[in-house]
Protein backbone atom coordinates (compact mmCIF):
# COMPACT_ATOMS: atom_id res chain seq x y z
CA UNK A 1 0.00 0.00 0.00
CA UNK A 2 1.23 3.49 -0.92
CA UNK A 3 2.66 5.40 2.10
CA UNK A 4 1.57 9.06 2.10
CA UNK A 5 2.43 11.13 4.52
CA UNK A 6 1.81 14.90 5.54
CA UNK A 7 4.49 17.14 7.97
CA UNK A 8 4.31 20.32 9.30
CA UNK A 9 6.74 22.71 10.85
CA UNK A 10 6.78 26.18 12.57
CA UNK A 11 10.14 28.53 13.62
CA UNK A 12 10.33 32.28 14.34
CA UNK A 13 13.77 34.32 14.96
CA UNK A 14 14.13 38.19 15.86
CA UNK A 15 15.33 40.48 13.46
CA UNK A 16 18.13 42.60 13.87
CA UNK A 17 19.93 44.88 11.74
CA UNK A 18 23.53 44.19 10.13
CA UNK A 19 22.35 39.99 9.40
CA UNK A 20 21.41 38.35 6.62
CA UNK A 21 17.81 37.50 5.75
CA UNK A 22 18.03 33.89 4.07
CA UNK A 23 14.58 32.44 3.00
CA UNK A 24 14.89 28.48 1.78
CA UNK A 25 18.46 29.56 1.07
CA UNK A 26 18.12 32.23 -0.91
CA UNK A 27 19.42 35.84 1.21
CA UNK A 28 17.10 38.62 -0.11
CA UNK A 29 19.45 41.20 -1.33
CA UNK A 30 20.05 44.70 0.55
CA UNK A 31 17.34 43.61 3.40
CA UNK A 32 17.83 46.35 6.33
CA UNK A 33 16.87 43.49 8.87
CA UNK A 34 18.07 39.50 9.42
CA UNK A 35 17.73 37.10 11.67
CA UNK A 36 18.73 37.19 15.07
CA UNK A 37 19.85 33.05 15.58
CA UNK A 38 22.69 30.99 16.14
CA UNK A 39 22.62 29.37 12.86
CA UNK A 40 21.84 31.58 9.34
CA UNK A 41 18.18 31.92 11.21
CA UNK A 42 17.06 30.60 7.85
CA UNK A 43 12.68 30.01 9.05
CA UNK A 44 11.68 28.57 5.98
CA UNK A 45 14.37 26.14 5.91
CA UNK A 46 14.25 25.09 9.88
CA UNK A 47 10.16 24.98 9.56
CA UNK A 48 10.66 22.79 6.73
CA UNK A 49 13.20 20.24 8.75
CA UNK A 50 10.22 19.64 11.43
CA UNK A 51 8.05 19.61 8.82
CA UNK A 52 9.87 16.59 7.57
CA UNK A 53 10.61 15.05 10.94
CA UNK A 54 7.45 15.62 12.15
CA UNK A 55 6.14 13.37 9.22
CA UNK A 56 7.89 10.63 10.90
CA UNK A 57 7.55 11.13 14.09
CA UNK A 58 11.15 11.64 14.67
CA UNK A 59 10.57 15.16 17.36
CA UNK A 60 12.38 18.48 15.86
CA UNK A 61 15.50 19.91 14.86
CA UNK A 62 16.45 20.95 18.40
CA UNK A 63 17.22 17.64 19.54
CA UNK A 64 20.08 17.26 16.66
CA UNK A 65 21.00 20.39 16.76
CA UNK A 66 20.85 22.72 20.46
CA UNK A 67 21.17 26.00 20.14
CA UNK A 68 23.03 25.76 23.53
CA UNK A 69 25.76 23.77 21.55
CA UNK A 70 28.41 26.59 20.22
CA UNK A 71 29.47 24.25 17.68
CA UNK A 72 26.39 24.61 15.63
CA UNK A 73 27.01 28.49 15.63
CA UNK A 74 26.78 30.62 12.18
CA UNK A 75 25.72 27.02 10.78
CA UNK A 76 24.41 26.84 7.30
CA UNK A 77 20.80 25.61 7.15
CA UNK A 78 20.96 23.43 4.02
CA UNK A 79 23.92 21.51 6.51
CA UNK A 80 20.64 20.73 9.04
CA UNK A 81 18.51 20.27 6.43
CA UNK A 82 20.94 17.13 4.75
CA UNK A 83 21.15 16.19 8.14
CA UNK A 84 17.86 15.52 9.00
CA UNK A 85 16.98 14.12 5.49
CA UNK A 86 20.20 11.08 6.22
CA UNK A 87 18.42 10.44 9.60
CA UNK A 88 14.96 9.78 8.09
CA UNK A 89 16.46 7.91 5.59
CA UNK A 90 18.56 5.89 7.96
CA UNK A 91 15.14 5.97 10.37
CA UNK A 92 12.54 4.87 7.84
CA UNK A 93 13.64 4.37 4.40
CA UNK A 94 13.59 6.38 1.16
CA UNK A 95 11.13 9.17 1.30
CA UNK A 96 10.51 11.51 -1.94
CA UNK A 97 8.82 15.52 -1.09
CA UNK A 98 6.32 15.65 -3.41
CA UNK A 99 5.15 18.90 -2.63
CA UNK A 100 6.04 21.62 0.09
CA UNK A 101 4.09 24.52 1.22
CA UNK A 102 5.34 27.35 3.13
CA UNK A 103 4.13 30.95 4.84
CA UNK A 104 6.39 33.52 5.46
CA UNK A 105 5.20 36.38 8.02
CA UNK A 106 7.17 39.40 8.15
CA UNK A 107 5.87 43.28 8.23
CA UNK A 108 8.88 44.23 6.21
CA UNK A 109 10.85 44.42 3.41
CA UNK A 110 8.61 43.21 1.07
CA UNK A 111 9.30 39.14 -0.16
CA UNK A 112 6.72 39.67 -3.35
CA UNK A 113 9.82 40.45 -5.60
CA UNK A 114 11.77 37.67 -4.54
CA UNK A 115 9.30 34.92 -4.42
CA UNK A 116 10.11 33.58 -7.72
CA UNK A 117 13.99 33.16 -6.47
CA UNK A 118 12.95 31.68 -2.90
CA UNK A 119 10.68 28.93 -4.99
CA UNK A 120 13.20 28.80 -7.22
CA UNK A 121 16.23 27.76 -4.53
CA UNK A 122 14.30 25.79 -2.32
CA UNK A 123 13.12 23.56 -5.45
CA UNK A 124 16.82 23.02 -6.08
CA UNK A 125 17.91 22.67 -2.66
CA UNK A 126 15.22 19.71 -2.42
CA UNK A 127 15.74 18.41 -6.43
CA UNK A 128 12.45 19.08 -7.36
CA UNK A 129 10.65 20.74 -10.23
CA UNK A 130 9.63 24.57 -9.42
CA UNK A 131 5.68 24.24 -9.80
CA UNK A 132 6.00 21.77 -6.32
CA UNK A 133 6.82 24.44 -4.15
CA UNK A 134 5.53 27.25 -3.09
CA UNK A 135 5.78 30.37 -0.35
CA UNK A 136 3.32 32.61 0.37
CA UNK A 137 3.53 35.85 2.38
CA UNK A 138 1.84 37.90 4.84
CA UNK A 139 2.89 40.68 7.17
CA UNK A 140 1.41 40.68 11.01
CA UNK A 141 0.04 43.52 10.06
CA UNK A 142 2.42 44.93 12.83
CA UNK A 143 1.90 42.64 15.47
CA UNK A 144 5.19 41.44 15.13
CA UNK A 145 7.50 43.98 13.43
CA UNK A 146 10.65 42.70 14.60
CA UNK A 147 9.74 39.18 13.98
CA UNK A 148 10.04 37.14 10.78
CA UNK A 149 8.01 33.38 10.91
CA UNK A 150 7.48 30.03 8.62
CA UNK A 151 5.03 27.38 8.51
CA UNK A 152 5.45 24.76 6.13
CA UNK A 153 3.39 21.70 4.97
CA UNK A 154 5.07 18.99 3.06
CA UNK A 155 3.66 15.79 1.38
CA UNK A 156 5.19 13.09 1.53
CA UNK A 157 5.52 9.52 -0.32
CA UNK A 158 8.04 7.08 1.36
CA UNK A 159 9.54 4.92 -1.62
CA UNK A 160 10.99 2.31 0.10
CA UNK A 161 10.26 1.45 3.76
CA UNK A 162 12.32 0.34 6.74
CA UNK A 163 9.22 -1.10 8.16
CA UNK A 164 10.73 1.14 11.12
CA UNK A 165 8.47 3.83 11.16
CA UNK A 166 4.92 2.42 11.79
O1 LIG B 1 -0.38 40.22 5.02
P1 LIG B 1 -1.09 40.93 3.94
O2 LIG B 1 -2.39 40.26 3.57
O3 LIG B 1 -1.27 42.38 4.24
O4 LIG B 1 -0.14 40.85 2.65
C1 LIG B 1 -0.54 41.54 1.48
C2 LIG B 1 0.41 41.22 0.31
O5 LIG B 1 1.72 41.62 0.60
C3 LIG B 1 0.47 39.78 -0.12
O6 LIG B 1 0.25 39.74 -1.52
C4 LIG B 1 1.88 39.34 0.17
O7 LIG B 1 2.40 38.49 -0.83
C5 LIG B 1 2.66 40.65 0.20
N1 LIG B 1 3.76 40.63 1.14
C6 LIG B 1 5.05 40.76 0.66
N2 LIG B 1 6.09 40.79 1.55
C7 LIG B 1 5.87 40.68 2.87
C8 LIG B 1 4.57 40.52 3.36
C9 LIG B 1 3.51 40.51 2.47
O8 LIG B 1 5.29 40.85 -0.54
N3 LIG B 1 6.94 40.76 3.69
MG1 LIG C 1 -4.22 40.30 4.94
Amino acid sequence: MCDVRIGFGEDAHGLVTGHPLVLGGFEIPESPVGASAHSDGDVLLHALCDALLSAFGLGDIGQYFPPSNPNYAGLDSQVILQTVQDHIRDAVGEVQIVNVAGVVTLDRPKLGPHRVQIQRTLAEVLSLEPGHVGVTFKTSEGLAPRHVQARVTVLLRVEASRGSAG
